[in-house]
């Protein structure tokens, strides 16, 4: 770009690729898909990893131009940037260094002149002493009693990403035998129903509450950690919140206020994201709590794995940066406003909801990173459920109503094979069929000469149709351990950013989450003052005035 305030859109090679959709628009997946070489040419091998995205509605030609675009838009000088610890989320005025979290130890990592590698590995060995110590049971509760279950509470990127990750672990076999015995549990929601969820069958006695909050102010996380503070001692004394809570937080002053022990406290930077947090104490304490250091350690290898693949592999082959072109592509050009991810691995079914806050808080933008109003749209929709529980639920919508590219996640060999005798396939086999089949019934569609030929009645053949050139992109993982399971984070985490830094926007700030707060602070005082002084309500429009009073009454 010429400047720095310049819009992408502006740019020769975005202009291109305008004129180029109206080529793509002639053609079809099923007549793509013939070109072998186009295939060869669209897939692409990286530590264990399969991507095949040949069944994109894209060209040779296309691929090209959209490497064009990465270029005019300094995509490989903003990716240094980022690793560089420049302050790239620059309305925040702060660095973007999740990366640093899942570094080896003698990584050198800058923010602000000063290696940060240290600073993380001096609190992943302290979670590591930590959570050996709670496993062994050499730290006890207040009775005693050693402490085999886990509450961790906190809320949006301090609770998606570490239930992902959790869920994703627990049926893996060596997880599994680590975490005989302990349960994990997210609590989030301010709705009381998860907090009696939480607290359900569990003893304060044997419990241990984890604290996650970035800011240590957030409304939700903060009046449950208060509730749960209240279990606790109701049950076992004040000194007991001692042996019972911990945090993990940048805020360790506000950790201190609240009557948690500074050196029972996990830190993090200004510098991860929330969203971006999973690789830190957020993610790290509450999962080496359930399945120990070691098992936690191999996740954060395989992030680090893409970490350097999406550093230092040129763009063309480069995963993450094909991805978010691709996506690019879909939104800004083809105009697809939504993206469908859609694991075949139940052990993936908080996937889809952990990246629907990376990619949606991300690069959910109206104006540049200057501040300069959009001329186009950014960010999708995202959404999934693992298969074939999707194939019963929205896929109608996907074949044959509106067009939602698809992420089709494969794993090659299953977490807890089942062979039953005398079926065809194994059970996997038979969910991985499903993986297979899908992205090829979208890309051809079945038409109304193939029914005829099927001898299907005239009035079905329209209702029996499916028009197909639906796009979708294919990711073959060769198993579901930890170490896999960091890959698939980062190769998600890097396509959001590649995306933010294409379309030139800041996807490392949230503010649109801001006012809803602030109207919340607003009513919750009225409420407040209603209920204990018989005030009247003031400052709502006739709507919600009307719904404030059906609920008071
Ligand atoms: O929803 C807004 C948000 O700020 C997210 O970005 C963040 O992940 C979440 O709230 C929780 O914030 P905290 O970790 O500070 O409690």
């Amino acid at each position: 770009m010429a400047s720095s305030t310049a819009l992408i859109s502006d740019t020769e090679a975005w202009k291109d690729l305008k004129g180029h959709v109206e080529d793509i628009k002639k053609t079809h997946l099923r007549d793509l898909m013939t070109d072998a070489n186009r295939c060869q040419s669209m897939m692409m091998e990286f530590d264990g990893l399969l991507l095949d995205y040949s069944r994109q509605r894209a060209t040779v030609e296309t691929v090209d131009k959209l490497l064009n675009l990465a270029k005019a838009a300094q995509l490989t000088e903003k990716i240094s940037r980022m690793f560089n610890g420049e302050h790239i989320n620059s309305t925040e005025n702060r660095s973007v260094l999740h990366v640093a979290l899942r570094a080896p130890k003698d990584a050198v990592i800058k923010a602000d002149g000063k290696n940060v590698v240290p600073e993380v590995w001096n609190v992943l060995d302290k979670i590591k002493e930590f959570s050996e110590k709670i496993r062994s049971g050499s730290w006890v509760g207040a009775t005693g009693k050693p402490l085999k279950d886990v509450i961790a509470i906190g809320i949006g990127g301090s609770f998606l990403g570490p239930l992902f990750v959790h869920t994703a672990l627990q049926t893996d076999p060596e997880a599994l035998e680590s975490a005989k015995g302990r349960q994990l549990r997210f609590l989030a929601n301010i709705d009381p129903v998860d907090v009696a969820r939480n607290i359900n069958g569990l003893n304060p006695e044997t419990t241990l509450v984890v604290v996650v909050s970035k800011t240590f102010t957030t409304a939700e996380t903060m009046l449950n950690a208060r509730t749960l503070r209240e279990w606790i001692t109701a049950a076992l004394g004040a000194s007991a919140v001692a042996k019972h809570m911990v945090a993990v937080s940048t805020n360790l002053a506000l950790v201190e206020k609240f009557g948690i022990d500074p050196n029972n406290a996990f830190a993090f930077w200004d510098w991860v994201g929330g969203r971006y947090s999973v690789c830190s104490a957020v993610g790290v304490l509450p999962l080496s709590l359930q399945y120990g250091f070691s098992v936690v350690e191999k996740f954060l290898k395989g992030a680090s794995s893409i970490d350097q693949h999406f550093q230092s592999t040129p763009i063309e082959k480069n995963i993450p940066v094909l991805l978010g072109l691709l996506s690019v592509w879909n939104v800004s050009f083809l105009g697809y406003p939504a993206r469908a991810i859609l694991p075949y691995s139940q052990a993936l079914e908080k996937f889809a909801p952990h990246i629907q806050q990376v990619s949606m808080e991300s690069n959910g933008k109206g104006v540049s990173i200057d501040g300069l109003p959009l001329p186009f749209e950014t960010g999708e929709i995202d959404f999934g459920e693992p298969g074939t529980n999707g194939q019963h639920s929205f896929y109608q919508l996907i074949h044959q109503g509106r067009v939602i590219p698809c992420d089709f996640i494969g794993i090659v060999k299953s977490q807890q094979p089942v062979y039953l005798k005398g079926e065809v396939v194994s059970n996997h086999d038979e969910l991985m069929s499903n993986f297979f089949a899908q992205p090829d019934a979208l890309a051809y569609g079945k038409t109304p000469e193939q029914l005829q030929k099927e001898n299907v009645s005239e009035n079905l053949i329209p209702h029996k149709t499916f028009s197909g050139n639906r796009p979708s992109l294919s990711l073959l993982l060769p198993e579901l351990t930890a170490y896999n399971v960091g890959q698939l984070l980062a190769i998600y985490e890097h396509r959001v950013a590649v995306q933010g830094f294409v379309w030139g926007i800041n996807s490392f700030d949230q503010w649109g989450v801001e006012l809803g707060k602030v109207l919340a602070t607003h009513v919750r005082k009225q409420l407040h003052s209603s209920r204990t002084q018989g005030t009247t309500l003031e400052g709502f429009n006739y709507s919600t005035t009307t719904l404030l009073k059906r609920y008071l009454e």
